[in-house]
């Protein structure tokens, strides 16, 4: 299962608005059109944001040409995707790697197009290799929570939650997976629920609400999320109501696993205080499927991501393996 490809000059993204009614491909050849489905969510999940940025840098770099107003065009580009969404700091590592490339190549297209292809291609890659290295977490028999969607459709390809999920079921580890739905978006329901049925992978979908009373009847054992930012100290943003999905599987003594690539963590930011929070429409919130649920007037808070606290979290899985506490050492060390 894929969500982006990159075809003949053009990017084409799964629109992950419509799923899991319709399967349906756009094709994107303007940069800013690429923005604007960042922004609306055909594509979303951290890695997937930003692997779409590259596309976009290499879609920009094309229509700008060889012009000899290239580089300041091409900040204009980049500071119009980096405006889309503010969390996942895959998307910000992603266009400043863009950067560095045309900075040093200058309008050659060939070049960026294969910088794009190298972030989408090493992302996978870097999920496969997490999904092995986090099979080794998961025992014989595992019922999973997962929050949100951390699967093919938001990555490169593959997953970094997911691909944990993958690997261990191609291990025959794993009884069954509990899929959150994840008001107010419904990423669990819509896209993790799908992407697991169609892989053959067991699958139970749950509101949100019903984790703590899963948990209480013994049948989690362990909890692994998605991550779209991790601070040096190994805080992390992810998709809201993952905080108290790691409070309850504390309170529960269930494991509590995020997944990420070396793309997600941002060691400029001592800890998640500092991690921006995207807030969306109300509307997202008092309405359902189109139809008005809140009474008017009401305000609404919808943020799209909230930030769980290290000291909540059993171990980190990257593609270079497994950490355990302390973060903060492994984190740095990881990077350098
Ligand atoms: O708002 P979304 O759907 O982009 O949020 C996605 C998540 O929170 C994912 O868990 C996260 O990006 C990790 S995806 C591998």
């Amino acid at each position: 299962m894929e969500a982006i490809r990159w075809r003949d000059n053009a990017l084409y993204l799964l629109d992950q608005t419509r799923l899991p009614a319709e399967e349906r491909w756009l094709k994107y050849t303007d940069y800013r059109q690429v923005a604007r489905a960042i922004e609306t969510m055909v594509v979303r999940g951290a890695p997937a944001i930003g692997v779409t940025a590259g596309y976009a840098m290499a879609l920009a770099a094309r229509e700008i040409g060889d012009h000899p107003d290239f580089l300041d065009a091409m900040v204009k580009a980049k500071e119009l995707l980096a405006a889309t969404r503010p969390t996942a700091v895959n998307l910000f590592w992603a266009l400043e790697r863009m950067e560095r490339c045309w900075r040093t190549h200058g309008a050659g297209l060939p070049r960026l197009e294969a910088e794009a292809r190298a972030i989408h291609q090493e992302d996978i890659r870097m999920n496969q290799d997490m999904g092995r290295a986090g099979a080794e977490l998961v025992p014989q028999g595992a019922r999973i929570l997962t929050h949100c969607n951390a699967g093919a459709l938001a990555t490169g390809g593959y997953g970094t939650a997911l691909g944990v999920i993958r690997a261990a079921h191609s291990q025959g580890k794993v009884s069954m997976v509990y899929a959150d739905e994840t008001r107010p978006l419904l990423q669990g329901a819509r896209l993790t629920a799908y992407e697991l049925a169609r892989d053959q992978i067991p699958v139970t979908l749950i509101c949100d609400n019903m984790a703590g009373a899963l948990m209480a009847q013994g049948k989690v054992d362990l909890v692994v999320v998605g991550c779209d930012r991790m601070a040096a100290n190994g805080d992390f943003a992810n998709k809201i109501g993952t905080y108290s999905l790691a409070v309850l599987a504390k309170h529960h003594g269930i494991p509590f696993y995020t997944a990420l690539p070396s793309s997600t963590i941002d060691l400029s930011l001592p800890d998640g205080g500092q991690i921006p929070v995207e807030e969306r429409a109300g509307e997202e919130i008092s309405s359902f499927a189109g139809a008005r649920t809140g009474p008017g007037g009401v305000p609404t808070w919808n943020p799209a991501f909230d930030v769980t606290p290290h000291q909540l979290l059993t171990a980190v899985i990257t593609e270079r393996g497994v950490l355990r506490p302390p973060f903060a050492q492994g984190l740095s060390k990881f990077l350098t």
